[in-house]
């Protein structure tokens, strides 16, 4: 028993009982090879807890878990009234759970706590919730065709969903795909990233008392290579959902076209903000900054790319300087005043450092941080807010997604070139754009490349709208009703009422 649950004290003072098993069959296991992780607290680099490593075989039995719930008449046949207010028990159990929740979520990642407790346990019990609403108003339809047949449609659970999850927004990223998932009907097997398991663990804890049956919803920590892939290209899993970087995505997609796998990826980015020069410039610089800067720059819509008309650029690029410096605060995420905690691992850190030294490299004009941030004690993954300029649309800064509080802004002279060099990247996941012509504002819209378009704000998401990408930032929708079908079959009844043949 003490084997799988460790006592805890967080620097806030929050004490909590935190479990360090894997969650299979509403029951805390070992994992067999008995590995376990060790989670980092990014602020000051100490161990939190170490937690128990799926492997393969563990898969296996969370999945064989999850199949026999899937067939037990108590899930299987549950109405869908009950079934919506096992979600809502989960997302109220969520809410009153929230300041321990939060904690967790900030000692583990590193995110300003404020944050972790206003916006992101709001959004975790929210999507719950929300779910849990449409879970008695799931229907088919009945098609007309002749008078000799009855044709209709059911819509169906998939069947048992793997679901593999990032640590920028461990809890919102594992609502995320819960909430639909089980709204559906389906059970899980969901993996927490191996960075940040502490949050989901707790979870996993009132989802069993929320009063789900036991296979439902099996939880496991575990690395990406062995508990991720196992997920992925098991015979007995039915779906895969995905969130993480692109190349990642690829691989899942590759082993779930093992037993072909229905798929929902949603990957990385790196999205371009247009600043037109009829622009509100005040709007466009406080947005420019929460698009890039929040959540310390780890945010898959994160608009990281700002392009400015050339009539307003020296005005734009001084004001956000201004802007930054007044309200990116650099410190312990425990306090009220911190914008910006740490960044969520040592590999993180290390990424983002180097595509600061090839900015630096290819000739780029740094204007604000590139380096580490020192002050917090000395200790810690923080990185100084980061600005570039003078960057040309083939250097990596401009390419690639680098995943920190590290923006690139450039100029532009007309509506066509930004639209163009807008485009010009292999990711589709958002876009956002300012202007006050309201024409300008959705024709450019409708050309821009992307899954999702905020005009005049940026990272604008919202648990009843689609959320998803195009190109290679992904496949399918999650949130908004268009997330139900990544999470269930139409089947089609085809009944002859006559007897003509
Ligand atoms: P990652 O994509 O490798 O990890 C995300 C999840 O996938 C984790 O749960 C991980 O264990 C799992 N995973 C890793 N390799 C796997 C495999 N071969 N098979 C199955 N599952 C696997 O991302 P990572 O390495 O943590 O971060 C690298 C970069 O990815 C970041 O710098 C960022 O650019 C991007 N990223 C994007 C996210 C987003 O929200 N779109 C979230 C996290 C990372
Ligand atoms: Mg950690």
């Amino acid at each position: 028993m003490s084997d799988l649950f460790v006592e805890l004290t967080a620097p806030n003072g929050v004490k909590y009982t935190q479990p360090i098993g894997l969650f299979i069959n509403n029951e805390w296991v070992k994992s067999k090879s008995g590995e376990k992780i060790t989670s980092i607290n990014p602020t000051d680099e100490s161990e939190i807890a170490s937690v128990y490593a799926a492997g393969p075989e563990d898969v296996d039995i969370a999945v064989a878990a999850a199949r026999k719930a899937f067939n037990n008449p108590s899930w299987r046949d549950i109405s869908s009234t009950e079934r919506g207010d096992l979600m809502y028990k989960l997302s109220q159990l969520i809410e009153e759970h929230r300041e321990t929740l939060a904690t967790i979520e900030t000692w583990d990642n590193g995110k300003p706590y404020s944050v972790a407790f206003n916006d992101d346990l709001g959004e975790a019990a929210g999507t719950i919730k929300y779910y849990a609403g449409y879970a008695d108003k799931l229907h088919g339809q009945v098609i007309e065709t002749n008078p000799n047949k009855l044709a209709y449609t059911i819509r169906e659970p998939v069947g048992v969903c793997g679901q593999i999850i990032p640590w920028n927004y461990p809890l919102c990223m594992a609502a995320w795909k819960l909430g639909p998932a089980l709204c559906c009907g389906n059970t899980v097997v969901l993996k927490a990233a191996e960075q940040t398991p502490l949050s989901i663990l707790y979870l996993a804890n009132l989802i069993k008392e929320a009063g789900f049956p036991p296979g439902v919803v099996n939880i496991l920590n575990g690395e990406g290579r062995k508990a991720g892939a196992a997920i992925a290209q098991h015979l007995g899993i039915d779906k895969v959902a995905f969130t993480g970087s692109t190349a990642t995505g690829r691989e899942i997609m590759k082993m779930a076209s093992v037993n072909m796998k229905n798929i929902t990826l949603e990957t990385g980015g790196k999205s371009p903000l247009l600043v037109f020069d009829d622009a509100d410039l005040d709007q466009a610089v406080k947005w420019a900054h929460i698009g890039i800067m929040s959540n310390m720059g780890q945010i898959c819509t994160a608009t990281s790319r700002v392009l400015v008309q050339e009539g307003v650029y020296d005005q734009f690029v001084s004001a956000f300087k201004e802007h930054l410096a007044k309200t990116s605060k650099v410190g312990n995420p425990f306090e009220d005043s911190t914008f910006q905690g740490p960044q969520v691992t040592k590999a993180q850190y290390d990424r983002v450092l180097s595509y600061i030294e090839s900015g630096k490299s290819e000739g780029a004009t740094l204007i604000a941080g590139g380096e580490p941030y020192k002050d917090v004690d000395g200790k810690g993954f923080f990185i100084a807010p980061t600005i570039f300029t003078n960057v040309k649309d083939d250097m990596k800064i401009f390419r690639e997604e680098v995943f920190g509080p590290f923006v690139v802004i450039v100029s532009f002279k007309t509506e066509e070139e930004a639209i163009e060099r807008a485009n010009d990247t292999t990711y589709g996941l958002a876009s956002a754009l300012f202007t006050k012509d309201i024409v300008k504002a959705h024709r450019v819209a409708r050309r821009l490349e992307s899954g999702m378009v905020f005009i005049n704000s940026s990272n604008d998401s919202d648990i009843r709208i689609p959320f998803g990408g195009m190109k290679m930032s992904g496949i399918g929708r999650e949130l908004g009703e268009a997330g139900l079908s990544a999470y269930s079959n139409l089947k089609s009844v085809h009944c002859n009422l006559g007897n003509w043949l």
